[in-house]
């Protein structure tokens, strides 16, 4: 039974979703409050009284061979240490800890390939499998502490790589599968990795990726990188080098099967995961054991509201962002939870293919981002309403704001209108789901990811001198430690102390973002204060693609701005100046994209080239981005008599001028 809409009534839709557009708040339906875990408004209070003490009740939730001596450790800010003294094991508390209670064979992921491929992996597979596979990385001479690199996509190895390494206390550096090979091999030249596990090939919409070969073809010979281990997905063929490249199932079937997860100390090191900030290096995100996992755990379990026994929990992001990191691998798995995990793309073999599956598996929880919501909503909602999605009782938001029409499509087409929306705010650095409602207590407003989840405590300040606005935009900061926020950059606590702390105090955590909060409390996150863009969700520098642009053959100079983007939240536009005085032609535009795929990935290739004879400079020859923001939206410019050549300006007016009248 197809419960959704067909592409006639999509203007009626439309008129029903503008008639909505006025509704100002969506109370939690009765019947989803009557069950649901928390629906107590109390606890926010509560949490407050305590803050500590509530994240220890959070933390009591796992299994620790040990208990922490101390909830916080605040002595040394803005190096917090939580649950001190506390021992236990992540890839424990995934898996045995489950396999234990006699929840073995329960579903750990559906797993679904994009030609239509099926493997159910119980908790009692991956058991085993982690086992082999952490005896396997210690056969290797893979110890405690060494950094491991994870770069293979949406298959289940990828889980059991991540908790083998979890098991034995190597610290794991997943790279997104989008991610080109180039950038592979600046993450595990930063994170000095020791080993890589990788695929042969990967699916890319019906085509096969060659991923072990371009991985080769950049590698080279890094000094730390002793071993590559690949993972036999494809049959794709590739060259095995001597000595360093093994097969995953060939050293997985010569591991002994038994491996005792290792007793960790809550602040040992867990990941890194790469992250863009405002210059052009990724910055390393170093997330530790006991507090990631409280706040993964203790988020998932609250705001999806997670019933192991019969919720069927799907969120569609890539295992290589911290979303697949905390709400695909961590947060689910440590609670016992049967997912879905989807190979593909949302449009490939069809638009409609995260829909079916949706009914295949009887999803009852679904995560994704407001671009991929918006993706849809321009497919049509006939897609949706060919399969039955009755199955579905939450839903989920997250990675950039959602605007309100894409909000209330989701909640009609998808959600059939009886689905609570959780828009959750939070980052790589977070850890963990920071800005969200309960689902059972929040009534929510589209676009606004509401209120701080119990024990955060947020605030919007001025730029100046950090004080609180009450109305109005300001800058988004955290005023208390939380257990799952980053410990450091990975060997660089200088950047750390200065990117996040230097502004408002070492107390203060500097978000990066504007938001807002209105009359009722609630929060609205408008977007990043720095040279950050998020495009799709996917959060990119600035700095780093001008860097990539710059060295591509021909170009001088470059600068990259976001604009705003109907379809992708933000897009990239990037002003470029070639060598010798030359305009540029269609042919240097695609090689300028090909040359940001090749050295960060397609994602990040620019949506708009503009080619300017020179860039708005400064005196001291800062490139001026907020002019050319201005000339690229069409808005007046503000004051250029800073500028070291005024003139500039006029001939980029000319050029965007005669850009629009060609369009027309
Ligand atoms: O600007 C905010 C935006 O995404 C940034 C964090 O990006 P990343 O570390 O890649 O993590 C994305 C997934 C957690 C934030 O600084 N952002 C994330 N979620 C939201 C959001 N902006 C508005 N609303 C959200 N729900």
């Amino acid at each position: 039974m197809a419960t959704g809409h067909t592409t006639h009534d999509d203007e009626a839709l439309d008129r029903e979703l503008a008639g909505l557009l006025s509704v100002e708040r969506f109370d939690p339906p009765a019947e989803f409050r009557a069950s649901a875990t928390l629906n107590d408004p109390s606890v926010y209070a509560e949490a407050d009284r305590d803050w500590q003490g509530w994240w220890a009740s959070q933390a009591e939730k796992l299994h620790w061979f040990k208990k922490w001596d101390q909830v916080l450790d605040d002595s040394n800010p803005p190096f917090y240490k939580w649950f001190v003294g506390g021992k236990l094991n992540i890839s424990y508390n995934c898996v045995d800890r489950h396999v234990e209670a006699g929840n073995g064979g329960r579903v750990a992921y559906h797993w679904h390939g994009e030609e239509g491929d099926e493997r159910d992996i119980t908790y009692a597979d991956l058991h085993r499998d982690v086992q082999r596979f952490a005896n396997a990385l210690k056969d290797l001479g893979i110890k405690k502490g060494d950094v491991v690199g994870i770069y293979i996509g949406m298959i289940p190895e990828v889980a059991v790589a991540m908790l083998a390494c979890a098991r034995i206390g190597a610290v794991h550096n997943v790279v997104f599968g989008g991610f080109s090979a180039e950038s592979v091999r600046e993450r595990m030249e930063f994170s000095e990795a020791k080993a890589l596990i990788t695929v042969d090939g990967a699916a890319r919409k019906g085509k096969i990726a060659a991923v072990k070969e371009s991985v080769d073809a950049v590698m080279g010979d890094l000094p730390h990188l002793e071993h590559i281990i690949v993972v036999k997905a494809k049959g794709t063929e590739c060259q095995m080098k001597d000595g360093r490249d093994v097969w995953f199932h060939e050293i997985m079937e010569r591991a002994a099967p038994e491996c005792p997860a290792e007793e960790m100390d809550a602040e040992d090191p867990l990941f890194v995961l790469y992250t863009s900030g405002s210059t052009a290096k990724p910055k390393g995100i170093l997330h530790t054991t006991g507090g990631y996992l409280t706040g993964a755990s203790a988020t998932h379990r609250l705001v999806f509201d997670v019933k192991p026994e019969s919720d069927v929990y799907w969120c569609c992001a890539d295992v290589g962002w911290i979303t697949g990191h905390s709400y695909i691998v961590y947060g689910p798995l440590s609670n016992g939870v049967t997912s879905v995990m989807w190979e593909g793309a949302p449009d490939y073999p069809h638009k409609g293919i995260w829909w079916e599956l949706v009914e295949r598996y009887k999803a009852t929880i679904f995560y994704t981002a407001p671009t991929a919501i918006r993706a849809c909503i321009k497919w049509g909602s006939e897609h949706p309403g060919k399969f039955d999605l009755s199955s579905l009782r939450l839903l989920g938001t997250v990675g950039e704001p959602i605007n309100p029409k894409a909000w209330l499509w989701y909640h009609k087409v998808i959600g059939g209108g009886r689905c609570p929306i959780v828009d959750t705010w939070w980052q790589t650095e977070t850890g963990a789901i920071m800005i969200t409602p309960l689902p059972g207590i929040t009534s929510t407003k589209p676009g606004s990811a509401t209120q701080p989840f119990p024990g955060i405590s947020v605030d919007v300040v001025d730029e100046r001198e950090g004080k609180p606005i009450d109305e109005g935009q300001g800058l988004l900061v955290i005023k208390r430690p939380w257990p799952s926020m980053l410990r450091t950059l990975y060997k660089d606590d200088d950047r750390f102390v200065e990117v996040y702390w230097k502004k408002f105090g070492k107390e203060t955590y500097l978000v990066g973002d504007a938001a807002r909060r209105d009359k009722d409390g609630y929060y609205w996150v408008i977007g990043r204060i720095d040279d950050v863009v998020n495009v799709s969700g996917h959060r990119l520098s600035t700095a780093e693609v001008e860097s990539a642009i710059v060295a591509c053959e021909s170009v001088a100079e470059a600068a990259v701005i976001g604009q705003h983007d109907e379809d992708t939240g933000q897009a990239i536009t990037a002003f470029v100046t070639l060598q010798g005085d030359r305009q540029g032609t269609p042919e240097e535009e695609d090689l300028i994209r090909a040359g940001v795929a090749e050295r960060i990935g397609k994602f990040a290739r620019p949506k708009r080239i503009i080619f300017a004879d020179d860039l708005p400079k400064t005196r001291s020859g800062k490139i001026m981005r907020r002019l050319l923001r201005d000339i690229a939206e069409g808005r007046a410019l503000g004051d250029v008599t800073t500028l070291r050549d005024p003139t500039v300006m006029a001939a980029l007016e000319e050029k965007i001028k005669a850009e629009h009248a060609a369009e027309d």
